[in-house]
């Protein structure tokens, strides 16, 4: 196990975690982000993820890949939130409302980075303090998040966040992954698995509208494994709305440890199993526009290039209570761990 560290642009770092089987998983401290996952394939070695290459690359081209998201990933409604007789009022950087916390959220925020090495895992904590009024949200959150690469091939991230006044709080990790190695490749000829029988419906302005529709019958049924395309070219109403494709939260199932979404690589040599402790997943299959193109590392991202696994809580839970309580006060700290265990 060892830790290489860099230099990732002019302030930032990156750390790149290997393990004995030769995974390299790459961090960055700004915006405690994820910036690359490299495992040894017979073939050669293989990129998992969507990345750049420096810090500056991504302000230039999207700040999202990869990153910790929050103090609230995802859309909250009007931007803003009522609680205790005060309204909050957040940046609307998204229509009439706030995208993942507005524009300048932890993923543009620089961590302060701690790496550490075990007989068993490599690590790095990244830790910020959001200050009280930090974008709208009351308290003072001191947050840490922790990218572990372990030597059973297992990369595990973990929150945790303690705070002095009840603030929102929903973060999330927003990894796109694209299993072939090349971000000009769609991810429809992936296998996808997910252990939820229901997800939430997306409405108007892409905000969820407190429904919780079964999958049973429909185009969301990943209880058993199936292309991901399927949602690409389905003609239902859910997924022409989020530009083809998902842009849907699932509710998942408590399935005992066993994995709660599994992705598989079109030729069938990486799979990714996932469990986490929080009650949802986000998955986007990066519903950019059709002719979107971004350079990327030695090709070019285009529409359908990768796919997230955003463990967080459904977004709207500020709105609506069936969707869980996202409200972190000062006597329950926050803990969500998410596990993405490589098989190659
Ligand atoms: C996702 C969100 C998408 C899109 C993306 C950022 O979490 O659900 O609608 O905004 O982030 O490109």
């Amino acid at each position: 196990m060892e830790i290489l560290t860099q230099p990732f642009g002019v302030q930032a770092t990156s750390y790149t975690l290997i393990n004995d089987h030769g995974v390299a998983l790459s961090v960055t401290d700004f915006g405690a982000r994820i910036v690359s996952l490299r495992v040894p394939l017979a073939t050669g070695e293989r990129e998992l993820v969507l990345g750049f290459d420096s810090a500056e690359e991504y302000q230039q081209k999207d700040t999202f890949i990869g990153a910790t998201i929050g103090r609230v990933a995802g859309r909250i409604a009007g931007a803003h939130w009522a609680h205790d007789g005060v309204d909050y009022q957040f940046e609307a950087n998204e229509n009439d409302n706030t995208l993942h916390s507005g524009v300048i959220g932890f993923d543009q925020r620089y961590w302060q980075a701690a790496p550490q090495v075990t007989a068993t895992e490599a690590r790095v904590v990244f830790a910020y303090v959001s200050e009280d009024g930090e974008n709208g949200f009351p308290g003072q959150v001191t947050v840490n998040v922790t990218y572990a690469l372990a030597n059973d091939n297992v990369w595990r991230l973990t929150y945790e966040a303690v705070t002095d006044t009840p603030t929102l709080f929903n973060p999330t990790n927003h990894v796109y992954f694209n299993l072939t190695g090349d971000p000009s490749q769609s991810v429809a000829a992936h296998q996808l698995k997910i252990a939820a029988d229901t997800f939430a419906p997306i409405g108007d302005k892409n905000l969820t509208t407190g429904e919780i529709r079964s999958v049973a019958g429909t185009s969301f049924d990943f209880r058993a494994a199936k292309p991901v395309g399927t949602t690409i070219e389905s003609t239902d109403d859910q997924h022409q709305r989020v530009g083809h494709g998902l842009d849907h939260p699932f509710l998942l199932q408590d399935t005992q440890g066993a994995p709660q979404a599994e992705l598989l690589s079109p030729d069938g040599l990486v799979r990714v199993a996932m469990t986490t402790t929080a009650p949802a997943v986000v998955v986007f299959t990066g519903n950019f526009g059709t002719d979107f193109t971004l350079p990327m590392r030695q090709s070019q991202l285009k529409k359908h290039g990768g796919i997230t696994l955003e463990t967080q809580a459904v977004p709207g839970a500020e709105r609506f209570a069936q969707y869980g309580d996202i409200v972190l006060t000062p006597a329950s700290p926050y803990q969500q761990v998410t596990e993405f265990k490589l098989d190659f």
